[in-house]
């Protein structure tokens, strides 16, 4: 069992049912506990929680529904009047077991409800290992767009148990991959050179690589908890991948892993086309994802309204384009000021390289 300390909050990685956890359920037995899951950790990671640790028999388990445009308020709502119905009291434990979705929904259901109770996130997705459930951003969509409600509020533990995994679908892994590539391309070479030939499921899940981003995001998270600078270089691929994720939502909706994955190839794009980041830099990153992830064909009449989008993403200040540029592999630069014609470049080169592909 390797133990992370991460502002006060400790990451447990290794098996759930070493010390720790059954240590944090002694220290709650005698409160009430709530155990948030979407329907397929319902279906897959639920019965081990039950039947490896009774004391959690008599929790009630919230069954969310699964899905990002299920991250809303409207599901809040549903939760907090059953949690009054249950009487949960402000020292109880909400345990959020789930992905990115049920981390953020959860996370965000307890921070505020009674002014906040304790949570811990057990998260079941690799997205939720290296990203998601590490560094306290909780929080819900909203009128179609990402993540525009919530709070920074630190859960009392993450347990990361890779054994969740297993049951994990195939692209679900390649989702959490593209955040691993982020963390690597903002802050470390080394690491990006192991991962950017990584093929199979197996490979990616490999502890050592997942504990890395975690080490990765702890390092920017700590320097600047209430991302007043450095911490915005976590947005990188954000810009743009939350432009698309909020566009397609109502469509033919995208994994937000999958949105990101195209979104660094996008401000990868504007990095190189700005003189900042090499062409040669530029075509190992392309390359990495594209083998990947599939391109994805973007109307012209969509640029308009993905730059409206990216307007209103919270990260950006006065109106202004703000992006997270790549100086190269391994070292970023955050608010970089972009204007809404090298955006539109820059989604119409991915189009490009969706129908080079087809
Ligand atoms: N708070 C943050 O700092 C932060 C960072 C990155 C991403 N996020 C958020 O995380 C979300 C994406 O997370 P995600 O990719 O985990 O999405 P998700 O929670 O929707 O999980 C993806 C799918 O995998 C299923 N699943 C999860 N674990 C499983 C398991 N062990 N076995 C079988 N199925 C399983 C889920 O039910 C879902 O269908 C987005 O909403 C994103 O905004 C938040």
């Amino acid at each position: 069992m390797l133990t992370i300390q991460f502002n006060g909050t400790p990451i447990h990685v290794g098996s759930l049912d070493a010390a720790p956890f059954k240590d944090l359920l002694a220290d709650f037995s005698t409160c009430k506990k709530v155990i948030m899951v979407d329907e397929n950790t319902h279906d897959c990671c639920l019965e081990y929680l039950l039947t490896a640790f009774p004391s959690l028999e008599d929790a009630e388990v919230m069954l969310l529904p699964a899905g990002e445009e299920n991250k809303a308020l409207e599901v809040c709502y549903q939760v907090w009047s059953a949690m009054l119905e249950y009487q949960i009291n402000r020292n109880d434990l909400v345990i959020n077991l789930g992905g990115g979705v049920v981390t953020d929904l959860g996370g965000f259901i307890a921070s505020v409800y009674k002014r906040g109770i304790d949570f811990i996130h057990i998260p079941t997705s690799l997205m939720g290992m290296v990203d998601a459930a590490i560094g306290g951003k909780n929080g819900v969509d909203l009128n179609g767009l990402k993540n525009i409600i919530g709070t920074i509020t630190q859960p009392k533990a993450i347990f990361v148990d890779a054994g969740f995994l297993e049951t994990l679908p195939p692209e679900e892994v390649f989702n959490g991959y593209a955040e691993m590539l982020k963390h690597a391309l903002i802050l470390d070479k080394n690491y990006w050179n192991q991962l950017k030939s990584l093929n199979s499921e197996e490979e990616l899940i490999q502890i050592q690589h997942i504990i890395r981003s975690i080490e990765l995001k702890k390092q920017v998270v700590e320097a600047d908890p209430t991302e007043k600078g450095q911490r915005k270089l976590l947005n990188f691929g954000h810009t743009l991948g939350h432009a698309l994720e909020s566009y397609f939502l109502s469509k033919k909706s995208i994994a937000h892993g999958h949105a990101v994955a195209l979104g660094m190839i996008g401000e990868s794009y504007i990095s190189y086309k700005r003189g900042v980041l090499s062409q040669e830099a530029y075509r190992e990153i392309e390359q990495c994802i594209i083998r990947i992830f599939p391109m994805l064909e973007i109307p012209e009449e969509a640029i308009e309204t993905l730059i409206e989008l990216m307007r209103n993403d919270k990260k950006n200040e006065r109106n202004a384009l703000n992006f997270v540029l790549l100086n190269a592999i391994g070292s970023a630069q955050v608010n970089a000021e972009i204007s809404p014609s090298e955006v539109g470049e820059a989604l119409l080169h991915l189009s490009l390289l969706a129908q080079h592909g087809n």
